[in-house]
Parts: C-alpha cells; sequence; structure tokens
C-alpha cells in the first residue's frame, strides 16, 4: 500500500493524470490480486482480467442454472448502478456498481460465499477465479 501512495504522490507532483482504478479500495485490491494468483494457477495463460467479459457474465443469458435467473442481472438488475431488486423474495439489493457502493467487493468472505451461491444459481457451476475476477473488474470501472 505504502508504494501505491508514494506512486499517486509522484504522478500527482508530475502532474500525471491518475485513473480512477488508482483510488481503488485496497482490500478489494487484495481480492483481485487473489484471484489473479488463482487465476493463473489454473491457467498459465491468463493474462489480465477483463471487464468486457464481466459484462457479459453479468447481463447473461446463461444456461445451465436456474432458467428464471438466468443473469446476475435478474436481480442486480441490468443498471449495477440501481438498486437490485431479488427475483424470489423481492428485497431490495444494494447496486453493484462500486461508484454507486463504495464497500463492494471489500469483504472476501462475504465475496466468495455470494459467487459460490449465486454463480451456482445462474451458472449451475461454480464460477472460475477468472470469471470472479472479470466481474468485480467489470463492476469496479462502472
Ligand atoms: C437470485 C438473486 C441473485 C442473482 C441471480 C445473483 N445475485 Fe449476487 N447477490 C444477491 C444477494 C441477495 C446478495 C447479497 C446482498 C448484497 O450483497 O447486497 C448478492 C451479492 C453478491 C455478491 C457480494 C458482493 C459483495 O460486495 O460482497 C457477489 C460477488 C455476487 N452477488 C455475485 C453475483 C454473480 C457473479 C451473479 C451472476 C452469476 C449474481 N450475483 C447473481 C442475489 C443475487
Amino acid at each position: 500500500m505504502k508504494k501505491k501512495q508514494a506512486a499517486l504522490a509522484a504522478a500527482l507532483a508530475l502532474g500525471i493524470a491518475v485513473p480512477v482504478a488508482m483510488a481503488a479500495d485496497p482490500a478489494r485490491e487484495a481480492i483481485l490480486a487473489a484471484y489473479a494468483a488463482q487465476a493463473k494457477a489454473e491457467d498459465a495463460a491468463f493474462a489480465a482480467f477483463s471487464a468486457e467479459r464481466g459484462r457479459s457474465l453479468y447481463m447473461g443469458p446463461h444456461q445451465g442454472g436456474n432458467p428464471e435467473t438466468n443473469a446476475c442481472a435478474a436481480c442486480h438488475t441490468g443498471n449495477p448502478a440501481a438498486t437490485g431488486r431479488h427475483r424470489k423474495t423481492g428485497r431490495g439489493i444494494e447496486p453493484m456498481a462500486v461508484s454507486a457502493n463504495r464497500a463492494r467487493f471489500t469483504d472476501a468472505g462475504e465475496v466468495e460465499k455470494q459467487f459460490g451461491r449465486d454463480c451456482k444459481n445462474v451458472l449451475g457451476r461454480a464460477c472460475t477465479a477468472r470469471e470472479k475476477g472479470d466481474f468485480i473488474t467489470f463492476l469496479s470501472a462502472q
């Protein structure tokens, strides 16, 4: 973290435009780094997460899971910055977009628990580490 702050300070001193990602939450970055290491272990060809793949995962539609919830958007809504709505219980769900909800993807235990539950529901299988990283990368830019 110190290194990043130093890099940020140096960039500011030089008048370099700092991308939004530089202001990322350290907890979220740690979660992404762990998924990147896992993705690399699962597939040596893994290079980087993709917001575009994350968008496809989010928007669906997918086969293999519950047909009533064939996309993450079924509950999290087609607009990730909006409040979601649970398809079955009707309960509201805080926005998934980091811009609208800074607390998103900062609790590793909670994130893993929900990926486990929601991927099974939507895809009929667990998400890979790459898919999890793609998903968070997409929503971090929303
Ligand atoms: C049946 C409704 C439903 C669907 C479909 C759904 N989710 Fe969720 N999701 C929830 C609920 C409920 C929560 C917990 C409440 C919250 O975090 O605001 C949640 C939370 C999450 C979280 C935790 C985020 C955090 O900051 O802790 C992740 C990750 C997640 N969902 C991923 C997915 C992915 C990936 C898909 C699609 C493959 C998906 N969800 C589809 C209902 C759903």
